[in-house]
């Protein structure tokens, strides 16, 4: 299943640790099925304490690590308050939606650069790193594309596209998301690609057309591929773990230039989705053999299944948020941890087509930050995973 790693010695003393958490956990009651880590989560005695109140981007810096956030111009550029907690806590912002193509591109000969400017510009102005997400994928697309592209022009408008906007912000951007969510096991292709225009129109050659594309126009930014769902301990977790080795190791056998993966980490806390820390750890290693950087890039933990008790909910969220980073920044080619958001009224998920607020009328608490911009447990336990984690 996973290439057999020489286990550096940090990796063999993590995996004991780990084991020891299992027993630790069995000692207190809680049995730990045969090679599935169930995070020991929202346990009361699992306290969250965090030495100082040095900020999120300070303790990431402290270990050669790059915290952030993504963010909408129409939230940055409207809240003063929410604008000044990114300059806080963030040392990289990504634009959620203003870089992709239904923003950037209004009709097939118009390029808009105006918000994707704004958030460059407060990005630079306040210290930041800036990252784009993302150049190709098969949603954020505006109306004109599926009565426009065809077999015949999407290679044309795909390049265009591509050289248009990475030229626009060349030398401006610490990494790309070049193509997103390539990979999908449920539609059952035997390189596990998922059906979308660009496959259609394209082959799957369309994901090394894309990163040649955009190397050329700006060879100084770090190309991402990023993808979702790679986390779980499930059967399509499994196969899209796997089929993402295969695609970066058919891309870099290539010569093709990507430099990272980009795991989205949407993670549902405990029993509906479980994480292995075990699997995940040893996947990123796999990754890192390759030779690519790892980005955590779009982080936050689903609550609306958890309970209303937001001491019990936010405990719970935590655990997942330092289960998970504590396995993965185990390993020194992960780079970065940006979560989807900093606050929890503009998370994706408090959108009503994304399962807006709970069947209990609560509004979500997936971020480091609540409504009034106060941490929460979520932010003490990215800050302790940081302060914890290996110095790069
Ligand atoms: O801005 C328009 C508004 O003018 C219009 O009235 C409204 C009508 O529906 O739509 C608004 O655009 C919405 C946009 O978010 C801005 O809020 C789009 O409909 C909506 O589809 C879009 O959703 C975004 C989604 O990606 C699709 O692009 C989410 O905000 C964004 O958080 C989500 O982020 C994705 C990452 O890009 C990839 N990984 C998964 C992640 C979560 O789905």
């Amino acid at each position: 299943m996973y290439n057999h790693r020489l286990l550096t010695r940090r990796h063999a003393l993590w995996l004991g640790l780990a084991t020891v958490a299992g027993m630790s956990a069995c000692a207190k009651g809680k049995s730990i099925k045969q090679d599935q880590q169930v995070q020991v989560v929202g346990k009361s005695e699992r306290d969250f304490t965090v030495t100082g109140e040095t900020s999120l981007k300070e303790r990431a810096a402290a270990k050669g690590l790059i915290y952030g956030a993504s963010g909408r111009y129409r939230d940055l550029s409207s809240n003063s308050d929410l604008a000044d907690h990114y300059t806080q806590e963030c040392a990289i912002l990504v634009p959620g939606n203003d870089l992709k193509w239904s923003t950037l591109r209004p009709s097939p000969d118009r390029f808009d650069f105006t918000k994707g400017d704004w958030l460059a510009n407060f990005a630079h102005t306040h210290g930041m790193l800036f990252r784009g997400h993302t150049l190709v994928w098969n949603q954020g697309l505006p109306k004109w594309f599926q009565e426009t592209v065809n077999k015949q022009n999407a290679e044309h408008i795909l390049v265009e596209h591509i050289q248009k906007v990475a030229r626009h912000y060349a030398g401006q951007m610490h990494s790309w998301d070049v193509v997103n969510e390539a990979v999908y096991p449920k539609h059952q292709r035997s390189d596990s690609l998922r059906r979308s225009p660009w496959l259609k129109f394209l082959g799957s050659d369309y994901i090394d057309l894309a990163f040649r594309a955009a190397a050329e126009a700006d060879p100084q930014t770090i190309l991402v591929y990023n993808d979702v769902r790679m986390n779980t301990d499930t059967e399509d977790g499994e196969a899209t773990r796997i089929a993402i080795l295969k695609l970066l190791e058919r891309l870099k056998s290539r010569g093709t230039p990507v430099h990272a993966l980009g795991m989205q980490a949407h993670l549902w806390a405990k029993d509906q989705a479980p994480l292995n820390p075990r699997k995940i750890r040893a996947f990123v290693g796999d990754v890192a053999d390759l030779g690519l950087k790892i980005m955590v890039t779009e982080l936050d933990v689903k609550d609306q299944h958890l309970p209303k008790d937001t001491n019990v909910r936010d405990r719970i969220v935590a655990g997942a948020y330092e289960d998970y980073l504590s396995a993965v920044l185990d390993e020194p080619a992960v780079i970065s941890v940006i979560t989807w958001g900093l606050s929890d009224p503009y998370s994706w998920r408090a959108k009503p087509q994304f399962g807006g607020d709970r069947k209990d009328g609560t509004p979500v608490r997936p971020l480091p930050l609540d409504a009034q911009m106060k941490r929460k447990l979520a932010w003490n336990a990215i800050a302790r995973a940081l302060d914890n984690a290996p110095k790069r």
